[in-house]
């Protein structure tokens, strides 16, 4: 943990949870952020929204020039509407689109790209640097801010990973087997853990958690106990302060 290092998060703690798919990244960290009266950004939607305009566009991932250009110029925002998270890219609302099996295995293709990668790991930079944040990910602890002060690695076993997607799909109305969608989830974590750039790892100073056999509540209370016990530094008084907080203390 670096919990003990002054640094210039103005608002709060920087807090990365990374993990594989299906790990319940996404479901925690948007507790773990409500909790906390934190921000949460999803930089796997915004992997995701980049996708989805490179098919849009009809842009070669092979030509990394026009990657550049094209990853140069692109705006995404992770916005609130009552109390949903919506994907805007390039002023377009792409929530529903970006989450369909096609394009999560062409997510996990493009986010092995340096153009891709490098927009996407200033555009994380910028919304996280004040710090109040909660960002879930592949690569938050050890690429994106290898000095946030919490660190969480959720992982769980394949099959209950498998399951838990399965189960999404279904509810969304997506036509899919069981054994299909943990196929699906393990070659995507292969993919995304065997490229060259920022591969899914565990940071050196993460706290593990494996949710195969937890509730979410039980994650949660154990990720806030952390939190909670780890004071932010603020730079123009360099005094401690505790965590805020929206005053739903467990
Ligand atoms: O978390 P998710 O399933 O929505 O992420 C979709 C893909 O994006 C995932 O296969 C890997 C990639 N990703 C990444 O490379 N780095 C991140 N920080 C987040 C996601």
């Amino acid at each position: 943990m670096a919990s003990s290092v002054v640094n210039m998060h103005r608002n709060g703690l920087v807090i990365a949870i990374d993990g594989p798919s299906g790990a319940g990244k996404s479901t925690v960290a948007h507790l773990l952020a409500e909790r906390l009266g934190y921000q949460q950004i999803d930089t796997g939607a915004m992997y995701r929204a980049v996708a989805f305009l490179i098919h849009q566009e009809g842009i070669d991932p092979d030509d990394l020039e026009a990657l550049e250009r094209f990853c140069s110029g692109i705006d995404i925002r992770l916005e609130r509407l009552d109390g949903h998270q919506r994907v805007v890219a390039n002023g377009q609302d792409v929530t529903r689109q970006i989450r369909t099996p096609e394009m999560s295995l062409m997510t996990s293709r493009i986010s092995a790209l340096g153009p891709v990668r490098q927009a996407m790991l200033q555009a994380q930079r910028r919304m996280g640097a004040q710090g109040g944040v909660v960002l879930e990910g592949r690569d938050i602890g050890t690429v994106v801010f290898p000095d946030a002060e919490v660190k969480f690695f959720l992982s769980a076993s394949a099959q209950e990973r498998g399951r838990r997607r399965y189960q999404e799909l279904l509810a969304k109305g997506e036509q899919v087997t069981l054994e299909d969608t943990i196929q699906a989830v393990t070659s995507r974590d292969l993919q995304d853990s065997q490229r060259d750039l920022a591969p899914l790892r565990m940071a050196v100073d993460a706290i593990a958690i494996d949710s195969s056999d937890r509730t979410i509540e039980e994650v949660l209370d154990a990720m806030v106990a952390v939190c909670r016990n780890t004071s932010h530094a603020d730079p123009d008084t360099s005094e401690h302060v505790s965590t805020p907080t929206n005053g739903n203390e467990p």
